[in-house]
């Protein structure tokens, strides 16, 4: 479990905003948001366990829907082959039912996070297609068909698509070619035809990719396939992505026809050793002192950038609300999010909605001021 850092919050206006942070009769962003679209977050294993009950009552009281960050990824559900393991999934569930949420899977097909063995024979050479298809639906069937009419929605395949374009040459790529994504919507719909099925993926700003995606999109309901929507991750910094770039691919993607979520929402303040950084986990950097220039407490000028590129945000959502379902921040508060430790490991990121100590930023407030304007 995480140990959390308690840094002087130098923002005024977070100070002011202390009180509305869920205690009852008092406006949390899931009750102004709630004809608006979904807000979402995601959780850890630390938070359905209990040994975080900060965010976890934070998550209860301000979201109406919930991700796991992890415990549903291939690698943790089926780390050997025929071998499953649903402890967390299973409490992760039942945790949002419990706390009435709209509960999304993630992920059925990634090339991250993915056990060693999906892809691969044992004399570590890649798997005829009739295999790994063969594995697929093993692996969709029995996850899927388990959380049958309670998981509303599964981010069916994640991050197949290079900024560019290009498909990413997964091992799924490599073995199956691009069949592995209408393979995979396929497997799932059969497994629960009431479940919504998605798309999601980073930095979908870029031309390339929203071209590439807007073809994937169409590709598949010709083939009669179900896709609900695509999930738009928002990991974004405070330079990147330009914001009517975003409102291009949010726009182009309604446009084909499917709903439209953000569905990992972090802001980042922190510099980054790489431009229009998206979320592309294989990069990393060492630490160094100067790239972590906020550890002791982020200065109210940064606070107030930050704050007003986040509102910005959700103006647009809130603009697009009639083709926008969910918007996930990916965490709930500052502590938790994965931004602490990428691209470099071991800084302090003030990336999410409620800061170390559970309050609400000031921009929960604007977010929820201009609904009731
Ligand atoms: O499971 C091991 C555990 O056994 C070990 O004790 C621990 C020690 O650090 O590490 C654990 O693995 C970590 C794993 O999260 C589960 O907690 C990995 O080190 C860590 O790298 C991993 O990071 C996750 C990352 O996906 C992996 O690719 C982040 O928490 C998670 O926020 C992130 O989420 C992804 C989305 O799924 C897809 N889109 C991008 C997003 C951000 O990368």
């Amino acid at each position: 479990m995480k140990t959390r850092k308690f840094i002087p919050c130098l923002c005024a206006a977070t100070l002011l905003l202390a009180g509305c942070g869920g205690r009852s009769g008092e406006v949390t962003l899931k009750k102004a948001l709630k004809d608006k679209f979904y807000i979402g977050t995601a959780l850890s294993v630390a938070q359905l366990t209990g040994g975080d009950t900060l965010s976890e009552r934070v998550a209860r009281e301000n979201f109406s829907a919930i991700v796991p960050e992890n415990c549903m990824k291939s690698m943790f559900l089926q780390p050997s082959e025929g071998s499953f393991f649903f402890d967390e999934a299973d409490k992760f569930v039942a945790w949002g039912e419990a706390n009435g949420m709209w509960i999304t899977g993630h992920c059925l097909v990634w090339h991250s996070q993915a056990p060693d063995w999906f892809c691969v024979g044992s004399d570590g050479q890649n798997v005829s297609p009739e295999i790994l298809t063969q594995r697929l639906r093993s692996h969709i069937t029995a996850v899927v068909s388990r959380y049958k009419g309670r998981i509303k929605g599964w981010d069916v395949v994640n991050e197949a698509i290079l900024d560019d374009g290009s498909w990413r040459k997964s091992k799924f790529y490599e073995i199956l070619g691009e069949e592995f994504i209408p393979l995979a919507f396929q497997l799932a719909h059969e497994a629960d035809p009431d479940a919504e099925l998605y798309y999601n993926d980073y930095s979908m700003a870029f031309e390339g990719k929203r071209s590439e995606v807007v073809r994937l999109v169409k590709t598949l309901r010709e083939r009669g396939l179900r896709i609900d929507a695509v999930g738009m991750q928002g990991h974004i910094g405070m330079s990147y992505p330009a914001i009517e770039e975003f409102e291009k691919s949010l726009l182009a993607f309604a446009e084909a026809g499917v709903k439209v979520m953000i569905t990992e929402l972090d802001l980042t303040v922190l510099p980054s050793p790489q431009p229009n950084a998206g979320a592309a986990v294989e990069a990393t950097f060492e630490y160094q002192q100067a790239l972590n220039p906020y550890a002791a407490g982020l200065p109210d000028s940064v606070a107030a950038a930050w704050t007003g590129r986040m509102a910005d945000f959700f103006r647009l959502f809130l603009k697009h609300q009639d083709k926008v379902s969910r918007v996930t921040l990916w965490g709930v508060c500052d502590d938790d999010s994965w931004r602490n430790d990428w691209p470099i490991p071991g800084r302090v990121d003030y990336a999410l909605l409620f800061d170390r100590q559970g309050k609400p930023k000031a921009v929960v407030g604007e977010i929820i001021q201009s609904i009731k304007n």
